[in-house]
């Protein structure tokens, strides 16, 4: 698998990422099942064995419940630590946690500093190499965020920081106040979801910025901050065998010219994009991950490329 950095000069890692998030597939208390412990632990030796170092993780993640499962994974085999990055996210926060409470998002010192005691308690782990805030706060202060990451960084607990589905203006913000540079914004995109590759064709058009993403990929490249895509696979969306829909037909027609799975031309797609977009493969299939890891070794041509965006958006490009 080939590698990339996650920002200027921080963590060396597998350029497709493992998402965790569906470790366990229950947001509830039910307990884990050994059926999801031992799909956890084939998954990981899958992922280690196909050069995945990268592992993304939310406290939320089953409400904890997925970071518990690959804690358990981790203490049955502790000496896989060493050749993994560990990566986690903080900052949302359910309803009614505590009683009668919304669903909100929350950067204060507080909570993000709790939460990262859960997430190493859950992980079984001294420290994470990442932490992304999870979602935009509007009320947060960012001279807050940075005390909180300054001493989450000296106590050890956290190597490095980065976001997720934050804009270009609220990353400069927080960076301004920020002793520690940010490494990431995971962001969601795959051919379904295009907006942030498709608006830079769109400039002075008439249906450009649709997204609200104006300049967002070229911001990240600028500041040598590592778009990660979330969603990758767009949920599966593109696996059936419909003849009708012109992307789910093009993939089938390019997955049987590489000799690979449809997942692996999907996330080829993302990764022929010159950004060094790092896909974060949320998959609890053990064959499924194997097969999409195989776009490492495919190199679409400028005009598969194009006739997939072609595809994704209905339209020609201008
Ligand atoms: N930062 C954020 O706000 C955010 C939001 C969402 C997710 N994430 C991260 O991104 C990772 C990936 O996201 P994701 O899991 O939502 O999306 P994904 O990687 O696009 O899709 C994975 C899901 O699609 C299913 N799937 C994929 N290919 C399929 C196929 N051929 N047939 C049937 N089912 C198929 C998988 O089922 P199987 O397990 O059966 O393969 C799994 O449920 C997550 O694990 C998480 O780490 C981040």
């Amino acid at each position: 698998m080939q590698k990339l950095t996650l920002g200027h000069d921080g963590p060396t890692a597998s350029r497709i990422a493992l998402g965790c998030m569906h470790l366990s597939r229950a947001w509830d208390a039910t307990p884990l099942t050994n059926e999801e412990r031992r799909n956890t632990q084939a998954l990981l030796e899958t992922a280690l064995t196909h050069g995945i170092n990268l592992f993304d993780h939310a406290d939320i993640y089953a409400r904890g419940k997925s970071e518990r499962l690959f804690g358990e994974a981790l203490r049955a085999a502790p000496e896989l630590r060493r050749n993994m990055l560990l990566q986690s996210k903080c900052g949302i926060r359910f309803a009614d946690d505590p009683p009668d409470t919304p669903q909100r998002y929350d950067f204060s010192f507080d909570h993000i500093t709790a939460s990262v005691d859960g997430i190493l308690s859950r992980l079984g782990v001294d420290y994470i190499d990442i932490l992304l805030l999870h979602r935009p706060d509007p009320l947060a202060q960012p001279e807050e965020v940075a005390r909180a990451f300054d001493d989450l960084h000296a106590a050890g607990k956290v190597r490095h920081f980065g976001v997720s589905n934050h804009s270009a203006g609220q990353i400069s913000l927080l960076q301004k106040h920020l002793r520690q540079p940010l490494v990431a914004n995971q962001l969601e995109l795959s051919l379904h979801h295009h907006h942030l590759i498709s608006e830079g064709i769109l400039v002075n058009q008439p249906d450009g910025n649709a997204a609200h993403a104006a300049g967002l990929l070229d911001f990240c490249r600028l500041h040598d901050i590592r778009v990660q895509a979330w969603a990758p696979l767009a949920g599966g969306r593109f696996a059936g065998d419909a003849d009708d829909d012109p992307v789910t037909v093009l993939l089938r027609k390019l997955a049987d010219a590489h000799g690979v799975a449809v997942e692996a031309i999907l996330l080829a797609w993302l990764l022929r994009h010159p950004a060094g977009i790092q896909p974060i493969v949320g998959t609890t299939n053990p064959a499924r991950l194997a097969a999409s890891c195989a776009a490492d070794t495919v190199e679409l041509s400028r005009e598969d490329w194009y006739a997939l965006l072609t595809a994704a958006r209905g339209v020609k490009v201008p």
